[in-house]
């Protein structure tokens, strides 16, 4: 017969030596489990003369009810103690500086783009989009590219495969396009005038908007921005275009003057048509605009060739303008010094953070683009 005394002393001492919830169970299963000293104990009740039982019944019975009240205690004042340590690990020091605050920034493309459409807005410029996914009509033939001509080729065009009617779309090589649907929607408008879309003559719009070619190094990737300009008017003559180029040029860069010159070349939406480079310093690591020798090359442009207008349904006689096309994201590289033009989409935290710009400083023209 076991000594229920020493059992009880050896039962109370290993419930108060459980340090955590688990070895406190494993004690409970020894005693109290089904085949646990206490419980096996019990089992002995049956077997007994009812002398015995009446003896030993009670102080049996008090023994699991008084070990089952210690677990019972000792449960209860270990999950006290974790909760106040868990209580005590998680208060919240009021004393320490608040963590960095993480602030999305914007990104340089969409900086250039807020600051290109502040100067333009200023000189009177409206905006229009158009699809990234174009049809031939609207990014070559409209645009006065012949069918097969090797022009076509200066551009290396993403095409899309066939559709059911034969159709093959591409995802458009420049803005240009925009210039079609902006003249041919402005002859049938079919959206309510508010919707700047299309325009009726005299035109001023300007086309942000990505653009695509099969083209990758450190000054070409396949998805870029271009800003497309078209202005059509009575009498519009080279001398327009030279003056909103200037304007946009030194506005842009913020430069008083900067010299630009023309040089002659070739598009064929545009006759006669022009790059216009700035005067630049390379001599440094950055560009530095408007200071130096050294002639850059910035934006194509000319006057709109009598064939787009006519192609539009507005007589060439009547109607002239001039067009250009800038690479937004080179203008970013080239005013805020990014070395390598691949870096704008690879998607990296860390150099946003570095050139990006703050959400809060909108460009506009009174308090300054940049
Ligand atoms: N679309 C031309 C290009 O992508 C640029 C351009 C636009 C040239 C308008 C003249 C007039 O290279």
């Amino acid at each position: 017969m076991t000594d229920l005394t020493e059992l009880q002393a050896d039962l109370a001492a290993r419930v108060a030596a459980a340090a955590d919830l688990a070895a406190l169970d494993a004690v409970r299963v020894e005693a109290l489990g089904k085949t646990g000293s206490i419980s096996e104990l019990l089992k002995t009740l049956g077997r007994m003369t009812p002398d015995e039982r009446r003896e030993q019944g009670p102080k049996i019975n008090g023994l699991r009810d008084a070990v089952a009240a210690a677990i019972a205690a000792r449960k209860d004042a270990l999950e006290t103690a974790q909760l106040d340590a868990k209580l005590a690990a998680e208060r919240v020091d009021l004393s320490l500086p608040p963590p960095p605050e993480r602030r999305g920034r914007v990104h340089p493309t969409m900086q250039v783009l807020d600051e290109m459409i502040a100067v333009f807005a200023d000189l009177g410029f409206s905006l229009a989009e158009g699809p990234d996914i174009e049809d031939d009509f609207h990014n070559f033939t409209a645009l006065n590219f012949p069918p097969k001509h090797p022009a076509r080729e200066m551009h290396d065009t993403f095409w899309l495969p066939e559709n059911e009617a034969g159709e093959r779309k591409l995802l458009r090589t420049h803005t240009s396009p925009v210039q079609i649907r902006v003249m041919q929607q402005g002859q049938n408008r079919t959206l309510p005038a508010w919707i700047a879309q299309g325009q009726a003559p005299p035109i001023r719009v300007i086309v942000p908007g990505r653009t695509y070619r099969s083209d990758s190094d450190a000054t070409h990737t396949p998805m870029f921005h271009q800003m497309e300009g078209l202005v059509i008017d009575r009498a519009i003559h080279m001398g327009h275009l030279k003056w909103t180029l200037d304007q946009f040029i030194s506005r842009y860069f913020e430069t008083p003057v900067v010299e630009t010159r023309f040089r002659p070349h070739h598009f064929p939406f545009t006759e006669p048509s022009a790059e216009m480079d700035v005067k630049c310093d390379r001599s440094g690591k950055d560009v530095k605009i408007g200071q130096g020798d050294d002639w850059m090359e910035i934006v194509g442009c000319g006057m709109v060739h009598p064939n787009i207008i006519r192609t539009c349904g507005l007589d060439p006689d009547e109607w002239q303008g001039f067009a250009f096309g800038f690479g937004i994201d080179r203008l970013a590289t080239l005013k805020y010094g990014m070395p390598d033009l691949r870096d704008m989409f690879a998607s990296d935290v860390r150099w946003l953070e570095h050139y990006g710009f703050s959400p809060f400083q909108a460009p506009n023209s009174s308090t300054g683009l940049s």
